[in-house]
């Protein structure tokens, strides 16, 4: 891939660099994205198991469902693009990366500095007394009850119809407004919030650089579109910053 020095010279002088991922960057791991021919909501519906009505309807199916997707990804690993945005971290102070993912391969590949505005599937959360336990499989398969208060615990993870965690959003907000390069990778844009992230960071006067295999609804905001898969793209794409 042909990076011209423009690019390369925006790379070397931009301050406050943020990243913006989804579902599209851990498609090379091997984890299933949401849409998309083999998308999750393509064989499952979504107010069936990511709502809290469903939860309330019927717990047990829910937590079959996360405890299925907990197992899948446990038995897959970052990919290069993870790799790469971990040393991009290490190589720039001023570095910070939000997700939309809950697969934690981020923290996997050794990035510190994350926002994971979703939540994290290997987290949950006491329906009652809101404490937060990491999730152990096995246990999980035996007992949903919060060691605590004993009320069942869910997922930490953002279902349709909940509203964002406001501190994880303030503070998604402020790094897109001072943000001078966003990155937006393997994202469709179906989701509102995370594209009004890149708006407010364009906005603001960030240049916008979208990695995606297919156009999406953050492309408008895109000053540069790279038609490419982010494992192949993204390591070569960090190699320029110093
Ligand atoms: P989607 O599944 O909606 O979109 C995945 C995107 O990744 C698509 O635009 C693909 O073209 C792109 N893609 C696939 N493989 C890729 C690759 N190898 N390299 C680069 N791009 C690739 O996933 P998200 O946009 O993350 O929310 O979905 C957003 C939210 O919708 C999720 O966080 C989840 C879901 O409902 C909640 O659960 C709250």
């Amino acid at each position: 891939m042909q990076i011209s020095p423009e690019i390369k010279d925006r790379f070397k002088n931009s301050k406050n660099i943020l990243a913006l991922t989804g579902a599209g960057i851990s498609a090379e791991s091997g984890v299933p994205t949401f849409r998309g021919k083999e998308g999750l909501w393509k064989q499952y519906r979504a107010e069936e198991l990511a709502t809290p009505q469903a939860f309330s309807r019927d717990p047990k199916l829910v937590w079959e469902w996360y405890l299925w997707r907990m197992e899948l990804i446990s038995t897959k690993s970052p990919n290069p693009a993870h790799f790469a945005l971990a040393e991009l971290e290490r190589k720039r102070s001023d570095f910070h990366l939000i997700t939309q993912n809950v697969d934690g391969l981020h923290k996997r590949s050794g990035s510190e500095k994350i926002i994971e505005i979703h939540g994290n599937i290997f987290r949950n959360r006491c329906t009652n007394c809101n404490r937060k336990y990491d999730s152990d499989v096995s246990k999980l398969k035996n007992s949903t009850g919060c060691p605590n208060c004993k009320s069942i615990v869910r997922p930490d993870v953002l279902w349709f119809g909940e509203s964002y965690d406001t501190d994880l959003l303030n503070r998604a907000v402020s790094l897109a407004e001072r943000s001078e390069l966003l990155f937006v990778i393997g994202s469709s844009g179906a989701v509102g919030i995370p594209v009004e992230l890149a708006r407010i960071a364009k906005e603001n006067g960030a240049f916008v650089i979208e990695i995606n295999i297919d156009p999406s609804g953050y492309s408008k905001y895109a000053d540069l579109f790279l038609q490419e898969k982010a494992g192949e793209i993204i390591p070569e794409l960090i190699s320029y910053f110093v």
